[in-house]
């Protein structure tokens, strides 16, 4: 397994690279925990993020001489080598971690075994055309078809042993039904599960475990059989491929593109889907239940409001997904996080450890359904090998948590049971899962209407709006002229979530959604504090603040969200409000007073009895505090505060556009990346057909051309093509639908990028941002 010698350049790293004891002065740099790391051993196996929390604080991309693989373990750091398929290839996604021996390579010869490259381990240019070709049994029409089949056998399985008081849900249900659905989804005839069933496990251990040299052999005879099974079933539908399928579908489509569908890769697919498709699904959705009801006041948050379930599913993913770690071919001498990777590295990108990144998801540890980002998780990977059946998955997921929340809310574990794993890398579930219940209290004996009863499935990712937590008004106080104080807890007593200062809710006022920035104190998680002003111009938002809520109302929130962050690490901060722009400048104030951090407060205003929170900004920061009111006479020179630009110094303002654009100007001489601003509008709201041109917009992932008319947002116009994007303010605020360019000059028209970020072009909000030309290209 070791490599043999170690990968790295010593001579070119010098005295400075760590050695395993950190002195700096010996040759190997690789750390003892990168040394001690073991993928096979009791702590990765157990929970992998677990047992690399060490390796995302300290050293988040390592090699590890026992698995002779490069490990990647942070979010951005995974994220961008799923997203360059290029500099790292995914052929060897598949690639036995053990090499075989001569002897199991024997018996596969026996079979004349002979798996090809598939789609997941496919190098361009022949992926793409491939994935394209064969994208179409994944659209959410055609996978709406296959609701009632997932439904039927879900009901069926949970008939079985509703009335018994214990299963293991794994045994008895979750590894059959997937395998089931894979099989319809496939199009294969429903024949020799119990077969099926060992073939697949042979297969994991196969491709991603550790097996004795004896073992191998064994593996090698099933994963023979599993091979010579695939071809049989092959040859049956290619005689008549008129039936639904995925299989069919892709050897019809053999016949119009021959070359891109060869019959190698017909063969490898009808084995390799069945794996891709069921122990996936079967592993995730033992994990999510198993996770649910470890977290026991979240699972009766379903059972009593079952719309929250696609959002449970996704952080089901995000938490204890059943891809743990992915695997990639470094194609040439690069960087991965800023270390050096040689051509020919092989990387171990941790997806696992990704998800419960503390740097991209808040209290990361933690299961909360409502999390606004859990979407983001790497679960599914990401970029162009992102898991195509990805839908069909979360399908599956939403109806086992349904049916079971239904039917038997009162199961619990049953205690004191060891959960164990099959030894490998990558896939991860446990083997069983035992649950107990009374079934006298079953529901369905007192009210057999519930069985009739079933929720409106979504197709893709949950939707953000859907994404809310109720919150009560405890208290509204009049914090200045026309501007209210207001103090929200939660309405279901569970403690709110964490934020960092910078961020801000979405409250949900009437039939509008605002965001407000949190002015309160970030340990408190009882309450949060927002300011809000009377906006005379108001669309609703700050008049129904001030008209209509009232201590005990009950708002949905959502978030927190921070597109604000402060960067700890500038040496001196200029803090900068225009009026209600306080709230969040007044947090991060706070912030950098409590880590002793030099500062100065700049707050600027009409007069004094405007200005929201001024005594607590005059109690707490007095001395760094410097009021600028226009009514006396002492408003904010902009050019001369900024006329020098200070090495170090960060800028964070927010307030009207006035203030911002001022700002702007007066720190054009100074690093691109000094002045930090939140806005409270954008300037763009209404598309004026007379002034807008139409464009096309090129999907260069799923080859599709779609046309952005004159009055049309590309937001709008993607999801009327079935591309589904996730967004939320939909005012060029907030970044959520931020979508990779590839090509052609974005005309920006969101608050939310960057100088160099628009400079660059290789991003757009999709939900305001527009062509300057007839066409942009898109990676989606
Ligand atoms: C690819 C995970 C279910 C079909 C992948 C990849 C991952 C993954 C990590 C590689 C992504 C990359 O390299 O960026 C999962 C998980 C599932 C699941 C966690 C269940 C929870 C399914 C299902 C199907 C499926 C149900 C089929 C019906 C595929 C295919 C690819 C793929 C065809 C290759 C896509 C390509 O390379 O273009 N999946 N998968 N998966 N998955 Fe899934
Ligand atoms: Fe908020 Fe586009 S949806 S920036």
């Amino acid at each position: 397994m070791s490599t043999g010698s170690c990968p790295i350049d010593h001579a070119a790293l010098g005295a400075a690279a760590p050695d395993s004891e950190g002195t700096g002065a010996a040759s190997c740099p690789v750390s003892a925990n990168a040394a001690a790391f073991d993928p096979f051993g009791d702590a990765y196996q157990a929970d992998p993020p677990a047992s690399l929390r060490w390796s995302r604080d300290e050293e988040p991309v390592f090699y590890s001489p026992s698995l002779g693989y490069w490990v990647v373990t942070r979010y951005d750091d995974v994220k961008a080598v799923f997203r360059d398929n290029i500099t790292f290839s995914p052929s060897i996604a598949l690639e036995k971690i053990t090499p075989v021996s001569e002897e199991a390579t024997a018996t596969l010869a026996k079979y004349d075994y002979g798996m090809n490259r598939t789609l997941v381990n496919e190098d361009e240019p022949e992926h793409m055309p491939r994935r394209r070709v064969l994208m179409e049994p994944f659209t959410p029409e055609q996978l709406a078809h296959h609701e009632p089949m997932v439904r039927r056998l879900t009901r069926e399985y949970v008939d079985r042993f509703v009335d018994s008081g214990k299963a293991d849900l794994v045994d008895e249900m979750l590894w059959e039904v997937p395998l089931t659905v894979a099989l319809h989804f496939l199009g294969v005839p429903e024949e020799d599960m119990a077969t099926l069933r060992k073939f697949s496990i042979a297969h994991t251990v196969n491709t991603w475990g550790r097996p004795s040299p004896e073992e191998q052999v064994t593996v090698a005879e099933n994963v023979g059989k599993f091979w010579q099974y695939a071809g049989t079933v092959l040859d049956k539908l290619r005689k008549d491929p008129s039936g639904h399928g995925w299989m069919p579908f892709s050897i019809r489509a053999q016949r119009e593109h021959p070359d891109i569908i060869t019959d190698s890769y017909l063969h490898s697919i009808m084995m390799a889907g069945i794996v891709a498709a069921h122990e996936t699904t079967a592993n995730a959705a033992a994990n999510a239940i198993k996770l649910l009801l470890e977290n026991r006041s979240v699972w009766e948050e379903i059972c009593a409001d079952p719309g929250l379930i696609p959002n449970a599913v996704e952080e089901c993913l995000r938490h204890s997904g059943s891809v743990a770690a992915w695997r990639r071919l470094v194609t040439k001498d690069t960087t991965v996080g800023g270390v050096p990777i040689p051509k020919g590295a092989k990387l171990l990108i941790v997806n696992s450890s990704a998800n419960r990144d503390e740097r991209h998801f808040d209290n990361a540890d933690d299961v909360d359904i409502r999390r606004d980002n859990a979407t983001d998780h790497l679960t599914f990977g990401y970029g162009s090998h992102q898991c195509m059946g990805k839908n069909l998955a979360r399908m599956e997921l939403q109806v086992f948590l349904e049916e079971l929340t239904r039917r038997l809310p009162h199961m619990e574990l049953v205690p004191d049971q060891k959960f164990t794993y099959v030894p490998n890398t990558s896939f991860r579930g446990p083997e069983h899962l035992w649950v107990q219940w009374d079934p006298s209290a079953n529901p369905e004996r007192t009210d057999p209407s519930i069985l009739a009863t079933r929720l409106q499935l979504r197709i893709g990712e949950p939707s953000k709006r859907a994404i809310s937590r109720p919150v009560t008004v405890r208290s509204i106080e009049r914090a200045a002229d026309d501007v209210v104080e207001v103090t929200l807890e939660s309405a279901t007593g569970a403690p709110l979530p964490a934020w960092s200062p910078g961020a801000h809710i979405d409250l949900e006022l009437g039939e509008l959604s605002r965001q407000y920035s949190l002015c309160g104190d970030p340990d408190d998680r009882a309450t949060y504090r927002i300011a809000v002003l009377r906006d005379p111009d108001s669309r609703g938002g700050s008049a129904y603040v001030h008209e209509e809520l009232r201590p005990g109302s009950t708002l949905a929130m959502r978030g927190p969200r921070n597109h604000f962050r402060l960067d700890p690490s500038a040496r001196h901060y200029v803090f900068v409000a225009g009026g209600i722009g306080i709230t969040p400048i007044v947090a991060m104030a706070d912030r950098v007073k409590a880590a002793g951090g030099s500062y100065e407060l700049h707050y600027c205003g009409r007069s004094t009895t405007a200005m929201a929170l001024l005594d607590r900004v005059r109690r707490d920061h007095g001395d760094r505090l410097h009021l600028h009111s226009t009514a006396d006479g002492t408003r904010l020179d902009v050019a001369a505060l900024l006329a020098e630009p200070a090495e170090g110094t960060q800028i964070y303002a927010c307030g009207p556009e006035r203030l911002l654009t001022a700002l702007a100007d007066a720190t054009a001489h100074w690093p691109d990346d000094a002045l930090h601003v939140e806005h409270f509008t954008t300037t763009q709201r209404v598309l004026d057909p007379s002034v807008e041109h139409g464009f096309d917009v090129e999907l260069a992932d799923s080859g599709l051309t779609v046309h952005v008319g004159a009055d049309q947002t590309v937001l709008a116009a993607l999801r009327a093509a079935n591309i589904d994007i996730p967004s939320d303010c939909e005012e060029g605020l907030c970044g959520t639908c931020e979508a990779p360019v590839l090509d052609g000059e974005v005309d920006h028209r969101d608050v939310v990028l960057t100088k160099p970020e628009r400079a660059a072009n290789t991003k757009m909000m999709t939900c305001c941002s527009r062509a300057c030309g007839s066409k942009l290209t898109l990676a989606l």
